[in-house]
């Protein structure tokens, strides 16, 4: 992938998917996430394979109107795996960039930045706190400016699982299935947006976003093995 020399990590794959997705309206105000049913455990989650999207709603105007180079934001609750394997959820923040034309997308890099919120509470995830990804010129609205897709998965999860790279890495994987899954969903009502060709993804991710990456860069081999052309190179 040109231009993400910047990476500590960088993740490069094809993927599709489909799936269906339940379009929920966004709330009257904007709840932390501890109040907000939105973050609410899914039901029969283990009905439901790794990456799929379980809800999804256009973002509160806030998020998209903080993040510079963003023209529209989604938040998206997929399905995932714990530290102990065991099926469970995560919310990422999908931001569209700019120059987007769903009519006419051409093929464009997705990048999955982590953000090193380093938090055991789960009212400090980016979907909710999300000051620290909007820096004008920062590296989320430098993507942006440059066309490409950004998803910023809150990737500890429901229990703001500090420190637990496996948890991380598996949130880390199934964030970008998810937003993959977008390419070949149906349409219907609700907000799905409509995301063009995605050739290439890459992850990325400073301190405590890089222990996420990290783990996101190794744990294919036995979770995503059609991820199995992922290249990292070290924090
Ligand atoms: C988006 O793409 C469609 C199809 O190519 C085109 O008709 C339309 O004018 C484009 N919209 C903008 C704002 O460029
Ligand atoms: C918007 O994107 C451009 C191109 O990547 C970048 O140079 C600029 O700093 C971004 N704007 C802000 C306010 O960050």
């Amino acid at each position: 992938m040109r231009g993400l020399i910047l990476s500590t990590t960088c993740l490069l794959v094809f993927l599709s998917h489909s799936c269906h997705i339940l379009a929920q309206p966004p709330p009257p105000s904007v709840l932390p996430p501890a109040q907000d049913p939105f973050y609410s455990a899914p039901p029969q989650l283990e009905k439901h394979a790794p990456g799929e999207i379980l809800r999804i709603r256009t973002a509160p105007a806030i998020v998209t109107s903080s993040f510079p180079n963003c023209s529209a934001a989604y938040h998206i609750v997929y399905r995932t795996t714990d530290a102990q394997f065991r099926p469970s959820w995560a919310v990422t923040t999908l931001l569209l960039p700019p120059s987007y034309n769903r009519s006419s997308a051409s093929p464009r890099p997705l990048l999955s930045y982590q953000l090193a919120y380093n938090s055991p509470d789960i009212d400090a995830s980016p979907s909710y706190d999300f000051s620290a990804l909007t820096a004008p010129g920062g590296a989320v609205a430098v993507a942006l400016g440059r066309g490409w897709i950004v998803s910023a998965p809150d990737f500890e999860g429901p229990t703001a699982s500090f420190g637990a790279g496996i948890q991380g890495g598996h949130a880390t994987i199934d964030n970008v299935r998810a937003v993959l899954s977008l390419l070949s969903s149906k349409p219907g009502s609700g907000p799905k947006p409509k995301i063009g060709p995605i050739t290439k993804y890459a992850t990325y991710g400073y301190s405590g976003g890089c222990v996420a990456t990290e783990f996101a860069a190794e744990l294919p081999v036995q979770y995503a093995p059609e991820m199995s052309r992922l290249y990292a190179r070290p924090c």
